[in-house]
């Protein structure tokens, strides 16, 4: 291992000058870099390449195209490709041509291991960019190739209208693309399309349990890994959502008599109108956390990413299986319970109607009597020391308990009680505490 590693730096050292690197797919040449691991181990990098045709005009909202040739000339993905729209600092790394990929690799022969990365974000903010949270150099000390990429948020990528002009989904069907482009090309890299692992955190873990249950995903992949989350929260599967859609419209000054001239209206609107109005696009905060909803597609002669509720498909045992490893981290979310906390009007809202607040925060369906009573229940539990008055340090452990189960527990455990029945499944629940560890 020394030895490989010191062979691998004299490598490095004697190398020439020459710093990009180029290979041939059949969509034309690809320019990428050369960087090393956090070991020092030298790898390819190719970031920013495009997968799909630019979801702008008529493409929003709608089924992704596969991204049309680019040859004769080079595509050049030697740095970081955009993020798609959301609230950022520097809106220079922010376009709506944002459907891009990378892929690193350390060598462009052999066919290794494939690792695809799905983000984070609740399916409204990040992105696969190398310098934020999906960077290659742990990945790389190792024998494999990671892709990781980007996928449509917020209205942009789920928007669901329940009609043709909308049909939901649209940033799952990106990555179902982005994944169809691994299997035709990553063997240019040194990847094997016969041995793909999704790893999906979060947003990207539900995204990898539901490409088991998209018939549009079956056979795009061999093995998932799904941290700290899953599809199967209280809230029933819907044909749309064309109350976000609304406040959507309206948020942007668009009409909401007729679907079709609302959604023409949203076509033409720029998309930093889109990044503006985020805050509006919420109850309360950053409440619901699961804020755009994956929908169950009718349909319109579009190619469909669910054509049925989650919970039937898996019940019936007539999924895509592979074998997967899932898991939870202890106190996940408990950083939810203490945003809120420490927001006088989010807390003020908590101490004047609880049931209410809660049950938009808690995921649980809203304006629903049921739910209201069940926040009722859930509070003397789970923050007995809080029935009189919420608030910031005391109620922060309970109510970040209660976060913690409510928003990742409930539907990981439906997740594994539906799934391992069907398929082999391997479980942890991660609690280190290191020196960055924060709040608890
Ligand atoms: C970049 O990678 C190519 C292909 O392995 C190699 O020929 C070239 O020497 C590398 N450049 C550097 C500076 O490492
Ligand atoms: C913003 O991002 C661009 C492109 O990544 C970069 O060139 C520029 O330095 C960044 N600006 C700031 C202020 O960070
Ligand atoms: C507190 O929450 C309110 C309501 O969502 C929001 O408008 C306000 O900006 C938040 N304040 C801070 C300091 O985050
Ligand atoms: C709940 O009902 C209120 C009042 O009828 C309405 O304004 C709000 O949009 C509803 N919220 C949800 C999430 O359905």
């Amino acid at each position: 291992m020394l030895k490989l590693f010191v062979v691998e730096l004299l490598v490095l050292l004697a190398s020439s000058s020459v710093l990009s690197i180029e290979v041939d797919t059949d969509l034309g040449r690809v320019r990428g870099a050369n960087l090393t691991s956090r070991l020092g181990v030298p790898f390819h990098a190719f970031r920013g390449i495009r997968y799909a045709e630019p979801p702008l005009g008529d493409l929003r909202f709608v089924n992704p195209l596969p991204v049309k040739p680019w040859s004769p000339t080079t595509f050049d993905a030697s740095e970081d490709g955009p993020m798609c729209p959301q609230p950022w600092d520097n809106m220079t790394d922010v376009s709506e041509d944002c459907l891009r990929l990378n892929v690193y690799t350390k060598d462009l022969k052999g066919l290794r291991p494939v690792i695809v990365f799905l983000h984070p974000g609740g399916f409204y903010v990040f992105s696969g960019q190398s310098k934020y949270l999906a960077g290659p150099e742990h990945f790389m000390d190792r024998d494999c190739v990671l892709v990781s990429l980007n996928y449509r948020l917020g209205s942009l990528g789920f928007l669901a209208t329940g009609s043709k002009e909308a049909p939901g989904n649209a940033g799952l069907k990106d990555q179902v693309l982005a994944l169809r482009w691994i299997q035709r090309h990553i063997h240019r890299f040194g990847g094997d399309p016969g041995s793909v692992t999704l790893l999906g955190y979060s947003a990207g873990s539900i995204s990898v349990a539901l490409h088991m249950l998209s018939p549009m995903s079956r056979g795009l992949f061999h093995r998932g890994i799904c941290m700290s989350a899953a599809p199967y929260g209280p809230i029933p599967f819907k044909d749309n959502d064309l109350r976000l859609a609304k406040r959507q419209a309206g948020l942007l000054k668009c009409p909401q008599e007729s679907i079709a001239e609302m959604v023409e209206c949203m076509r033409r609107k720029p998309y930093l109108d889109y990044v503006s109005t985020y805050n509006g696009m919420f109850e309360f905060g950053w409440n619901p956390v699961l804020n755009w909803r994956i929908v169950v597609e009718e349909d319109f002669g579009q190619e469909r990413y669910l054509i049925e509720s989650p919970f039937k498909t898996a019940r019936r045992g007539d999924f895509y299986k592979v074998p997967l490893i899932t898991g939870i981290t202890e106190f996940e979310f408990l950083s939810g319970a203490f945003f809120d906390l420490r927001n006088e009007s989010i807390v003020s809202r908590y101490n004047t109607d609880w049931e209410q607040y809660a049950s938009i925060a808690l995921l649980l369906e809203p304006n629903s009597t049921k739910s209201q009573a069940a926040s009722r229940v859930l509070r003397e539990k789970y923050m007995p020391e809080s029935m009189d008055k919420i608030e910031y340090p005391k109620s922060l452990k309970g109510m970040g308990e209660l976060f913690s189960d409510a928003l990742i527990g409930v539907s990981f455990h439906r997740f594994l009680q539906l799934m391992s029945p069907h398929t082999p499944i391997y479980t942890y629940l991660f609690r280190y505490k290191g020196r960055y560890t924060r709040v608890v």
